[in-house]
C-alpha cells in the first residue's frame, strides 16, 4: 500500500493556503484505494514558532476541526498529534546524530534568519534558536517513521522533504539496511503556492493570510482587500501576476477558470472579479465552516479521537519500530 503523510504546524489559525495546499489534497489522495494514511498536528514544531501555551493549545484544536470538518475520517486514516508519539522525539535524536550540520545550514528558514541578521549587522546566529536550525530532522522523523512513500504539501516544504531523504539515506547507510523508504514530496502544481492578500505567498509570518473559517462576512472584506492594478473596468487585465487570478484558479473547475481567464480579457471590473472569488470561495467553504464550528464547540470529542488515533499508531507501528531501531543503533531495548 502506498502511504501518504502529511502535518501542519499548530502555530495558527489555519489558512486557504494549508487548505489548498496540504488539507484538501491530502484528503482527496486519502481515498484513493490501495493508500494508507497519516494526517498529523505538528504541535512540537510549533514550540519553534509561537512559544505561547494558549495559542499552541487553541492552534491544536482549531486544526484539528478543521481536518475533520474537510472530510478526514478517523476510522480509515490514521490522525495524530505528534507530541502524543515519543518515539518521533526519539527518532530525532537518531537522526540528528547522522544528519550533516552542513546540510542544516542551507534550510531555507535557517538561511533567511541569518540573512536578516546580516542586512542589519547583528552576528549570523543572533537570536536563532537550536530548535529553528534543527526543525529539518524533526520533520524527517515525522516522516521517516511512518515510512511515507509520499508527502503532499505547498512548494515551500519541498526542500525539507529532500532532507529526509537524505538522512535517511544516511542512517540507512550506516546501519547496514533499509531501515527507512524515502519519501517523495507530491506538489499540487496549480495551488504550490497559494499567494495571500497583498501578493506575496500566504503565510501567517506575513500576516496576510485568509483565515480558511472566518465568517461569511468577514472573509468577504479580505476578498475585496487583495491588491490589484489600477485598471479601470474595461481596461483588459492580466491573469500573470494575478493574485485574485490564481486565488480564483485553486478553487475552480478548468471550465471557469477558462471563462474567467476570459473576463479579464474584456475588462472585467476588479470589484466584480472579487465578487466572483468570493462566491467560489464561500461555495466550497460554506459546508466545511457549518461542521467546523460545530466540532469546535466539542473539544473532549476532537481530544478522544486525536488520543485513540496516537494509541493505536504508537501501538501498531512505532513503538516495535523503536526497538528494532534501539537495537540497531546498539542501545538496550526498553522493554
Ligand atoms: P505549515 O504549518 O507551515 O503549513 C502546512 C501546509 O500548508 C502548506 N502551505 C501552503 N501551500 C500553498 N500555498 C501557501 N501559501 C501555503 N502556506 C502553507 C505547507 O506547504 C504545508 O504543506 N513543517 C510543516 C509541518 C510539518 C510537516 C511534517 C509537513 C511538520 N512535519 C511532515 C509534512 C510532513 C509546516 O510548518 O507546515
Amino acid at each position: 500500500r502506498t502511504r501518504v503523510l502529511t502535518g501542519i504546524t499548530t502555530s495558527g489559525t489555519p489558512h486557504l493556503g494549508n487548505y489548498v495546499g496540504a488539507v484538501r489534497p491530502a484528503i482527496a489522495s486519502s481515498r484513493a484505494p490501495g493508500t494508507e494514511s497519516f494526517f498529523f498536528l505538528a504541535d512540537l514544531h510549533s514550540l519553534i514558532k509561537a512559544q505561547e501555551p494558549e495559542r499552541t493549545q487553541r492552534s491544536t484544536l482549531e486544526i484539528a476541526a478543521t481536518w475533520l470538518a474537510a472530510g478526514l475520517d478517523p476510522a480509515r486514516v490514521w490522525f495524530y498529534r505528534q507530541s502524543d508519539i515519543p518515539e518521533i522525539t526519539e527518532l530525532t535524536w537518531f537522526l540528528t546524530c547522522v544528519a550533516g550540520k552542513g546540510i542544516l545550514n542551507r534550510a531555507h528558514a535557517y538561511k533567511a534568519a541569518v540573512d536578516r541578521n546580516r542586512v542589519e549587522g547583528e552576528d549570523d546566529d543572533a537570536g536563532v534558536t537550536a530548535g529553528l536550525f534543527m526543525y529539518p530532522v524533526l520533520m524527517a522523523a515525522d516522516i521517516l517513521i511512518f515510512n511515507a512513500h509520499k508527502v503532499p504539501v505547498g512548494r515551500d516544504q519541498v526542500q525539507h522533504i529532500e532532507m529526509a531523504r537524505d538522512f535517511g539515506q544516511r542512517f540507512n547507510h550506516v546501519y547496514g539496511r533499509e531501515w527507512f523508504t524515502l519519501p517523495e514530496a507530491v506538489v499540487e502544481e496549480h495551488v504550490a503556492t497559494l499567494p495571500g492578500l497583498d501578493g506575496r505567498k500566504m503565510s501567517k509570518s506575513y500576516g496576510n493570510t485568509i483565515p480558511l473559517f472566518a465568517p461569511p462576512a468577514e472573509l468577504r472584506r479580505l476578498v475585496f482587500s487583495i491588491v490589484t492594478d489600477s485598471r479601470a473596468p474595461g481596461e483588459p487585465k492580466d491573469t500573470e501576476g494575478s493574485a485574485l487570478f490564481q486565488l480564483y484558479q485553486a478553487f475552480a473547475t478548468a471550465e471557469e477558470t477558462a471563462a474567467f481567464a476570459r473576463a479579464y480579457a474584456e475588462g472585467i471590473g476588479w470589484g466584480e472579479a472579487k465578487q466572483r472569488l468570493f462566491d467560489l470561495v464561500e461555495r466550497e467553504i460554506a459546508p466545511l465552516r457549518e461542521r467546523y464550528l460545530d466540532l469546535v464547540s466539542r473539544p473532549g470529542d476532537i481530544e478522544d479521537i486525536l488520543r485513540d488515533g496516537a494509541r493505536r499508531l504508537r501501538e501498531r507501528y512505532a513503538t516495535p519500530l523503536l526497538a528494532q531501531l534501539r537495537d540497531a543503533v546498539g542501545l538496550r531495548d526498553l522493554s
